[in-house]
């Protein structure tokens, strides 16, 4: 079953590779770009810094975190999926970036923790992994002392509450029938079903709490749509 979820994901994210960043621009309206700025605001990388974007996608946070952290530290990138890291790379190529290090990688089948980092962040990569929990004990475990971790994703709002109603709507209205005009509607039909078994807020703060963290903190944004979590070892 965990399984089968790992081999899923990645097949939705290697299929949609192509259209990412193109689809995730016209159906956030380009607002992605602004959570993903407020995220690294929230954890403030510095320069000299070393961090890691885990399930980094075409590398959006990567990006950002190397005008903080460069020219002393370091960013490596890091996701499962061959096709969509391909992109980022691709883009580190253009923008002549050699900065960046990108890595394949599944999340949770990091054993290695000789290299730690001050701080880690990921959008919309918990959600999709198979066991939240395990997840976080894998950045509990890469992170240095004192370390900070920041996620961005939905928000898994209450049931029924004006949110909820709302995002269900957006995704589908908007969201499977964009993405039905480039054959993709299945898997961008996974968002909802992906949102519904993500933890809810508190039980978010709980986990993080359990793994370790000394200090987790959750802000809903954008009306209750989306949400970042920020902890600290
Ligand atoms: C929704 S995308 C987010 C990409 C990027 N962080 C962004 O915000 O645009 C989720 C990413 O997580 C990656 N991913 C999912 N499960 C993973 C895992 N277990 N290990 C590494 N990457 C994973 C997928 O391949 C995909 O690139």
């Amino acid at each position: 079953m965990k399984f089968t979820k790992t081999i899923e994901v990645k097949n939705i994210f290697n299929k949609i590779s192509y259209k990412y960043d193109f689809l995730n621009n016209l159906l956030s309206f380009g607002l992605h770009k602004l959570w993903k700025r407020k995220l690294v605001n929230l954890l403030e990388p510095l320069n000299g810094e070393d961090w890691a974007d885990l399930c980094c996608g075409t590398g959006d946070l990567a990006f950002l975190i190397f005008k903080r952290v460069s020219p002393r530290g370091s960013i490596t990138g890091i996701d499962s999926a061959e096709d969509i890291l391909n992109i980022a790379k691709k883009k580190s190529e253009l923008r002549k970036n050699k900065f960046i290090i990108w890595e394949i990688i599944d999340v949770l089948e990091i054993n290695d923790y000789s290299k730690k980092f001050d701080g880690i962040c990921m959008s919309y990569g918990l959600r999709n992994l198979r066991n939240i929990e395990e997840g976080m004990k894998k950045v509990f475990y890469l992170l240095k002392d004192k370390g900070r971790a920041g996620f961005l994703d939905f928000n898994h709002s209450n049931k029924n509450s004006l949110s909820n109603i709302f995002q269900k709507i957006y995704l589908r209205l908007i969201v499977v029938p964009i993405s039905h005009l480039f054959n993709l509607s299945p898997e961008y039909a996974y968002i909802e079903k992906s949102i519904r078994n993500f933890p809810k807020k508190n039980e978010l703060l709980k986990i993080a709490k359990e793994v370790g963290f000394k200090k987790a903190e959750y802000r809903s944004i954008f009306w209750g749509q989306m949400g970042i979590l920020i902890l600290t070892k």
